[in-house]
């Protein structure tokens, strides 16, 4: 394998803590976006980007004007931040697959992101359209998560531990498949609760466990798409149960997949409370912010389980031959 010109040095401090910052970052503007969206203030600078009311700092007369320039303020810092955290990384240790596709992950759903949020205060985008932006959002903070993980197991090989690249050499074929078709269910389902959302239809089932006192209201009509949200949480409980269930058997040999399954469960049942609680409030904005806030860590949760099955390169294996050597001198 010809290895001229790679780092064979570990990730430095200041890039692993660059990279918790930039993941915090993320978290906070994806946060805001959906605050943004929920209280209606998307439109709060007026249709002017990136000027806000035609000033580069606005009169802060209202809420709106207030949460969607704060919410620009956050991606002009924490996305730049961001952008240069993956340049960093992609410039030392772009040997491993991993922080290339993380990378290219994050600083491309960063600028589509940043795209349709402009394009969404110029133009009227139909429902099936603004759901998507949230996606991308998601997975724009992911490509940054991962990829500090990917860096603290990087530290931790050629530090000699074992860390999450070692167990990744032999994952059962079986185990891939089931988390992979998990990632893409919660996918369809985090999409469909945002299309719920978009359609004002968050509403129409008040009552909880039932919909509106009933226990099947039907599929058709806002009623529907809010009952196939629920539907889609207990589809979700039990393909995640199923996983767990699956991965008791390599609770020993492989507990970063064990563990990762565990906390994937309780962020399924709290994302049902809080789904619950939200319905209860007639989806009021306090409510609505914690099912969001559990719904960015349970995306990250089974996130990082695809990380997780995904083959360790060659390069882990002669990163950490040749860091000991280093390390030895
Ligand atoms: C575990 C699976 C669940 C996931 C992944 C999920 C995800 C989501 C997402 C992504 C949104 C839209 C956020 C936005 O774009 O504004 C949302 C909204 C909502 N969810 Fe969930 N949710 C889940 C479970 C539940 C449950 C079990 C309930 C109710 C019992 C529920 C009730 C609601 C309500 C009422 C809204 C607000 C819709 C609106 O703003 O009109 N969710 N959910």
């Amino acid at each position: 394998m010809n290895t001229k010109g790679y780092s064979f040095t570990p990730p430095s401090k200041a890039l692993k803590w660059t990279g918790i910052i930039a993941t915090i970052g993320m978290y906070i503007i994806n946060f805001v976006g959906f605050l943004d969206t929920q209280t209606n203030s998307a439109l709060g600078c007026g249709p002017d980007w990136p000027l806000c009311h035609g000033r580069v700092i606005p009169h802060f007369n209202n809420i709106h004007i207030i949460i969607e320039f704060a919410h620009r303020m956050l991606v002009a810092g924490f996305a730049l931040l961001a952008t240069i955290y993956m340049i960093w990384a992609l410039i030392r240790f772009r040997q491993f697959i991993e922080v290339r596709i993380l990378s290219w992950v994050g600083m491309g759903f960063i600028v589509v992101q940043s795209i349709l949020g402009a394009l969404a205060v110029v133009f009227v985008n139909p429902p099936a359209i603004l759901a998507l932006h949230l996606g991308f959002g998601l997975l724009a903070m992911v490509g940054v998560a991962l990829l500090t993980v990917f860096l603290y197991q990087l530290g931790a090989e050629s530090a000699q531990h074992k860390s999450g690249i070692s167990f990744r050499k032999n994952t059962p074929l079986s185990t891939k498949r089931w988390v992979w078709a998990t990632w893409i269910y919660t996918y369809i389902a985090i999409y469909w609760g945002s299309y719920v959302a978009f359609r004002d239809a968050g509403v129409a089932c008040p009552t909880w466990p039932l919909c509106d006192g009933k226990l099947f209201p039907g599929f058709s009509g806002r009623v529907g798409l809010d009952f196939i949200h629920r539907l889609a949480a207990v589809g979700l409980a039990i393909i995640v149960g199923l996983l767990l269930w699956n991965l008791t058997k390599y609770r020993q040999s492989r507990p970063d997949l064990y563990k990762g399954a565990m906390w994937l469960l309780l962020a399924v049942f709290a994302q049902i409370i809080t789904g619950a609680n939200l319905a209860l409030s007639h989806v009021a904005t306090g409510p609505y912010l914690l099912h969001i806030a559990t719904l960015m860590l349970l995306f990250a949760d089974i996130s990082y389980l695809v990380l997780q099955v995904v083959p360790a390169s060659a390069h882990q294996a002669v990163y950490a031959e040749r860091s000991q050597k280093i390390s030895s001198r």
